[in-house]
Formats: C-alpha cells, sequence, structure tokens
C-alpha cells in the first residue's frame, strides 16, 4: 500500500507542476475547459487521476497516527468543527470502496492491505459493540480510541448498525467466494447472535419500526434514508445467512423486508411530486419544511440497486433529484455563476454552515453530495445499457427534459429500446452530465485537489471540515460506476 500511497504523492507533485506550468491557464479552467469540450480521452485521463488522489487522500484518514486500528476518522480537522471521531456511518461508507479494491485489485500488496484495514475495521466494531454504548448498536460516533462518545447528540441514528452490516456482509460474500468459509464464521457471520454481523441485523430487524435520528443527525423520526439502507441490510443479510445454512434467520430477515417495504413507499408523495425524506418527526429541528433531501437520492444509490426497488430507474427518485436540482441551482447565488454542473447540498433549509447553525450564509452544497448526483447519472446510464427498454414517464419527464433541453424526441410514455439510436444518444448524454457535475465538485477544491465538507454558496470557497473522508469515498464510488 505505500507504493501506492507513494505512486499517489508522486502523481499529485506531477499535477502541482502541470498546474505550475499552466500559470495563465489554471487548474480549475482545465476543468472548465474540460467540461466543455467533452473530449473523452480526456476526460478519462483526468478520471483516472482523480481515482488516484482520492484513494490517497481516503487511505490518510483510515487509522492515522494517534488512533486504534480500524479508525475512521470523518476528517483530520480537531477544532473548529472537531471531527477527529469515528462515526459509524461515515467508516462504513468510506470502506465500500476499500471493500471494492480488495475484490477486485490484482496486485497482493494492495490486497493484503485492504483485507488488514477491513478486519481491523471488523475487530474495532465488535469491540464498539459490546461498549454499552448510549445509543446501542444505533451509537453515531465513538473517540479514536474506540469508546463510545457518552455527551449529548442526536441519538441513536439507526442507519449505522444497518450500513455496517452491509458492508461487512459484501466482504463475507467475497470472502465465501475466495473459499475463505473459516475467516467468515470466525469474523464475520456464524448463527450465534454475538457474530458481527448477525448482531447487527437482529438488531436492524427489532429496531426498524422505532424512530432514530436521521443521517444529518438533526431530526428524529422516520426516515427513507434510513429504511432504505435497513431493508437493503436485512435483504443482503438474509442472502448471506442462507448461503451459510442459518435459515430461520434468513427468514426472519426476508419477512421483516417485505413489512418495511409499505412504510418505505408511503414516503413518496404525489401531491408534492417527490420523496418525503421524513415522516412522523418527534424531535429535532423544525425549519425542515420541505421534507426535499439528497438523502433520497444517496438512499437510491446505496441501497435501490440490484433489485429496483427504489432505484436509480424509479420515475420517484427521477422527480426527486429534478425538484432538489432545481432548488439548489435557485438558491446557491455560486450556481449561477458557472457554466457547468450544479452543485447540491443536503436540503434546501440546511443551516449548518460546516461550524455551526448560525452562520450567515447558512448551508452550503457539498462536494460529497455534488458527486453523488454524478454517480446518480452514471449509473443510470449504465442501468439503461443493461436493458431491452427504458420508458419516460410523466412523473420522471421533467428530469429528462432538463437534460435534453427542447428535444422532442423525450416525451412522457417514449421508449427507449436497445438498438435505438436515442439508446445509445441518452446514455452519453447522461454520462456528460455526471461529469458536469463531478468536475464541477472538483473545480471548487483546494489546490493539492483534497476537499472541505462544504462549498462556500455565495464565493464558492472550500468551508467546514476540513479534508472530509466521505468526499474521498463518494469520489471513487462515483468512479468505479463511471468505468462500469
Ligand atoms: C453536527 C452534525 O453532524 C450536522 O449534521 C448538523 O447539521 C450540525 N451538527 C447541527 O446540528
Ligand atoms: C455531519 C453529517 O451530517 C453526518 O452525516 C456525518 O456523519 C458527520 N458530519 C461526520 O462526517
Amino acid at each position: 500500500m505505500l507504493g501506492w500511497v507513494k505512486a499517489g504523492l508522486v502523481l499529485s507533485l506531477v499535477m502541482v507542476k502541470v498546474a505550475g506550468a499552466m500559470e495563465t491557464n489554471s487548474c480549475t479552467q482545465l476543468m472548465g475547459n474540460l467540461a466543455l469540450s467533452r473530449d473523452p480521452q480526456a476526460l478519462n485521463e483526468w478520471a483516472r487521476i482523480q481515482k488516484e488522489k482520492a484513494a490517497h487522500f481516503l487511505w490518510r484518514n483510515l487509522n492515522p497516527p494517534g488512533t486504534t486500528p480500524g479508525t475512521v476518522v470523518a476528517s483530520l480537522s480537531r477544532a473548529n468543527p472537531d471531527y477527529w471521531y469515528h462515526w459509524v456511518r461515515d467508516a462504513a461508507i468510506s470502506n465500500e470502496p476499500v471493500l471494492t479494491f480488495y475484490l477486485s485489485s490484482q496486485n497482493p500488496a494492495h490486497k493484503a492491505d485492504s483485507y488488514r484495514r477491513l478486519m481491523d475495521l471488523a475487530w474495532l466494531s465488535m469491540f464498539q459493540q459490546s461498549s454499552n454504548a448510549i445509543g446501542g448498536l444505533g451509537e453515531p460516533k465513538f473517540h479514536v480510541d474506540g469508546t463510545p462518545y457518552r455527551g449529548p447528540w442526536g441519538r441513536p441514528q439507526n442507519d449505522s448498525q444497518a450500513l455496517r452490516a452491509t458492508l461487512f456482509t459484501r466482504f463475507a460474500q467475497g470472502l465465501l467466494n475466495e473459499g475463505k468459509d473459516a475467516a467468515v464464521r470466525e469474523m464475520l457471520y456464524n448463527s450465534s447472535t454475538t457474530s458481527l454481523i448477525k448482531r447487527d441485523l437482529e438488531d436492524t430487524a427489532r429496531v426498524w419500526k422505532e424512530k432514530c435520528f436521521d443521517l444529518w443527525e438533526e431530526i428524529n423520526g422516520q426516515h427513507f434514508f434510513t429504511l432504505m439502507v435497513q431493508r437493503k441490510a436485512l435483504k443482503d443479510g438474509a442472502s448471506l445467512a442462507r448461503r451459510l445454512g442459518d435459515h430461520g434467520a434468513a427468514d426472519y430477515y426476508e419477512q421483516q423486508v417485505r413489512e418495511m417495504e409499505g412504510w418505505i413507499k408511503d414516503h413518496w408523495n404525489p401531491e408534492k411530486g417527490y420523496i418525503d425524506a421524513t415522516r412522523w418527526r418527534v424531535d429535532g429541528i423544525d425549519h425542515k419544511h420541505s421534507g426535499l433531501d439528497s438523502a433520497v437520492i444517496l438512499a437510491a444509490i446505496k441501497a435501490g440497486d440490484g433489485d429496483h426497488f427504489f432505484g436509480v430507474t424509479d420515475e420517484r427518485v427521477l422527480a426527486t433529484a429534478h425538484r432538489l436540482r432545481q432548488s439548489f441551482q435557485q438558491i446557491y447565488a455560486i450556481n449561477n455563476r458557472g457554466q457547468f454542473g450544479t452543485l447540491i447540498g443536503r436540503y434546501p433549509e440546511d443551516r449548518y454552515d460546516g461550524y455551526g447553525t448560525s452562520g450567515n450564509p447558512p448551508g452550503n452544497p457539498w462536494p460529497l453530495l455534488t458527486v453523488t448526483f454524478a454517480e446518480l447519472h452514471y449509473k443510470l446510464a449504465n442501468e439503461i445499457r443493461n436493458r431491452e427498454e427504458f420508458t419516460i414517464t410523466g412523473v420522471s419527464l421533467p428530469f429528462f427534459q432538463t437534460i435534453f433541453p427542447g428535444d422532442s424526441r423525450i416525451h412522457a410514455g417514449k421508449v427507449i429500446r436497445r438498438g435505438d439510436e436515442l439508446h445509445a444518444y441518452v446514455q452519453a448524454r447522461l454520462r456528460h452530465e455526471g461529469d458536469s457535475y463531478f468536475l464541477r465538485a472538483k473545480y471548487h477544491a483546494n489546490g493539492d485537489f483534497s476537499q472541505h465538507e462544504q462549498i462556500n454558496r455565495e464565493t464558492g470557497f472550500m468551508q467546514g471540515a476540513e479534508t472530509l473522508t466521505w468526499n474521498y469515498s463518494a469520489e471513487l464510488t462515483a468512479l468505479f460506476e463511471r468505468e462500469r
């Protein structure tokens, strides 16, 4: 891995040189030119470099000096804001690309390094599971020595244990495919309810009907994102349980999945024309009136895939994406000052400016959510490619009209069939659209390509937690999708 990180460093030096050599033609301008030129080769080369950079920054935040093995700090920032903690959600999401590297790498040293990282996280997670945290297995936040944070906080956040279970279930399936059954039974899953994955699955099956805090740690209620990732955890968990002969558990998890689906569907609000992020709020901030939230798109990408339950081709998801884009295009002044892409934030009423909630201006666009929108477009292009046909509906039409303005071939009821001229054209346009979000997010990055949590909505400068770990895993998963 060291060699790899070094390769990243060398690459960054090369990039700085390139940027230096182009004094009049700054790096950010380069991105603008790329976005507008749409030269596929230049874009692919650019994407390759982004991947190296993102891996470099991600790895730097895994178990940095002074932390217990397995720890993923949310950011290197220790004050204003203090993100020097291990969030279960951030850790699970950030280890997704580590797992992808493990499963796909041909290089034995990289593979061994990723394996060790994942096993370290498994050990740490077991320690955390038995730590008597206030939020139980839904405890969101731990100190970097593995002990639970005991200060006041929005807890529990029950997406945490579900995301952890999903990560390790995918890891276990990969290990079983490699014949490493013993490691799986010893470290990840066996029929004992104290094994790592099963403990989280049992808890998820028990708590999903309970209200909890959302992924933004602000509202206590019932959340689309949380239910979606809980459903995926139980669904994938059931397959793993079955593969390992634990049929009773598999039946039980599948039963919960069926029950949850009705609850999830009720988040679609036909009057509003989008998916409501939260229902039945009981506590927490009260200024989130619209219910419009990028968490819905994150949910579609992370948990709607595979079996097409609220995935990226779902008309309701696309209608929600369209409304989000429209809203952020209006409220962020910075979005009216760029020629390409749209910067995306959490939700329109957001007041968290990266340091606190009294800031002026309030909530800002986030790189990781802008990149999530890139991934949405890449994924949609890939889904359309893999299908015999895809239908544009009245509900999804506005989403497509934004991408194909004035194109009379795009209308409600339009069926795009494999082999049609439109089939390839739509995919290519969607990829360009995805690139424009990605390039736009990076346009505002620091000179070394690192990124803070937020982008100031007026000036475009970085703000909030610097070098946020989640940024880099969001970039890597989007780039993996772009390559598919
Ligand atoms: C920190 C949380 O992590 C963030 O999501 C929230 O918006 C702010 N606190 C304000 O509550
Ligand atoms: C605030 C975000 O809202 C939350 O989702 C995240 O877990 C923490 N920051 C840590 O990155």
